[in-house]
């Protein structure tokens, strides 16, 4: 496996002329005929080549070959780091078994689990490795990586510990989610309570005080975690100062959105069982409401999020992978995108935003991720696109020319394709 390296890719500064800028995902505020300055790695300025300030006439100039250029897409919600896969479980749904009986049955995040332990910190890391590399290859800058598949304090700390070094190797933003409450270990069957101790008292505290922790997060469900288990997770986390997000209402209503928006929660995630007093709390927090289309297509879910309510209430609605072995086997956010569209019903614009600004804000990492801004460090994506519509428009190929993370330039393996222009 070759990683893209941080210390060999060369250096972003200086211009960026011949391109069109999105600087907020938003088409709205497309500015074409722009130029983009980066100086010491970040952006120094933006706007239309025209008004580009003579301060900046002698920098080294890239020629963006009319390429549309973004923020850095941003991935909010992912399971990345885990062993093994679950293929066979796949085969059982497609014969008929159901996800919750499969997961009740000791199959499920539990088989997963078993395949975690089993994988030694390097094995884990280049297996992961493998499955970062098409979201970087699709412009992703920065990203959310969550434990739960090990499910003790080794094999959590291993989960994290590898997210961490993902970040660092490959030059993307990682940002850790200790989601130690998304299922029962089988060591602690009819044991629920004594295990959330576990997650709250000695897991977490031990996570946290080593740097490995960014935010908390659980899942609440019948075949997961109940309210009041959450609550205590909720709890420990506050002790912690962490802010916290929820796997919430994905199979059925139980309350967790408004439970997260009670505590400031950052996003509730899923929400195809949402209800209009969970969205109206969510509102209320300012809590980003994450849709995860990947999973609703793979467990052939019918039942839509709710998107009008969201809409009607001001909630930011993001859009991310989920990627996991069990219900989102997926490396592409740009088919997310898609799905999004097609299946959620979002529009163009919602789905740029929910990938950008929406999804920075649903890391706590708004001031960081999403946006093209001066101060910012230079992450940004460059596409062969003739409308930034493209973007959503196509499923299953990647329009990437180049992407800039931390300051340096990742050119698109094969980047040959010309897009919608003349
Ligand atoms: O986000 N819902 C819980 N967690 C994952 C699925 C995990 C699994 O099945 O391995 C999700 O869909
Ligand atoms: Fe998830």
């Amino acid at each position: 496996m070759i990683l893209p390296s941080i210390r060999t890719a060369p250096s972003a500064d200086g211009v960026w002329h011949s391109c069109h800028l999105l600087p907020d995902g938003d088409p709205a505020h497309a500015i074409r005929d722009g130029a983009l300055v980066v100086q010491d790695g970040r952006i120094a300025w933006l706007g239309t080549a025209a008004a580009l300030p003579r301060a900046f006439a002698g920098l080294t100039r890239h020629d963006a070959g009319q390429a549309w250029i973004t923020p850095g897409l941003v991935d909010c919600h992912t399971h990345l780091v885990y062993g093994g896969q679950r293929a066979d479980e796949f085969a059982m749904r497609l014969a008929g078994a159901d996800y919750a009986e499969i997961a009740r049955a000791g199959g499920g995040i539990v088989s997963t689990v078993r395949a975690t332990r089993e994988a030694t910190e390097d094995e884990l890391f280049a297996q992961s490795a493998a499955r970062l590399q098409p979201l970087l290859a699709e412009g992703v800058t920065a990203l959310e990586i969550k434990s739960g598949y090990g499910l003790s304090l080794e094999a959590e700390r291993k989960q994290l510990r590898v997210a961490r070094r993902l970040g660092e190797a490959c030059g993307v933003s990682v940002h850790t989610t200790f989601l130690g409450a998304h299922a029962l270990p089988p060591e602690y069957a009819g044991r629920a309570d004594d295990y959330i101790a576990l997650v709250c008292d000695t897991m977490l505290p031990a996570l946290a005080a080593e740097g490995l922790v960014d935010a908390v997060d659980a899942f609440c469900e019948s075949i997961g975690f109940s309210p009041a288990q959450t609550e205590r997770v909720f709890a420990a986390a506050a002790r912690h100062g962490l802010p916290v997000k929820l796997h919430a209402e994905q199979l059925s209503n139980l309350g967790g959105a408004a439970l997260a928006a009670r505590h400031r929660a950052l996003s509730a995630d899923h929400l195809e069982h949402l209800d209009e007093a969970g969205v109206a709390a969510m509102a209320e927090a300012g809590t980003v409401a994450v849709l995860l289309p990947g999973a609703y297509y793979f467990l052939r879910d019918t039942h839509l999020p709710p998107i009008d309510a969201l809409r009607r209430h001001g909630v930011p609605i993001a859009v991310s992978t989920d990627h996991n072995p069990g219900t989102s086997p997926v490396t592409s956010l740009l088919l997310m995108m898609n799905m999004a569209c097609t299946l959620f019903r979002m529009t163009v614009p919602e789905a740029l935003a929910g990938v950008t600004v929406h999804a920075a804000r649903a890391l706590g990492a708004a001031d960081r991720h999403g946006l093209l801004a001066p101060g910012r460090v230079a992450d940004f994506a460059l596409w062969r696109i003739g409308t930034p519509a493209e973007l959503a428009y196509w499923f299953g190929r990647n329009p990437l020319a180049a992407v800039v993370r931390q300051g340096r330039v990742f050119p698109a393996a094969g980047a040959d394709f010309n897009g919608g222009r003349p």
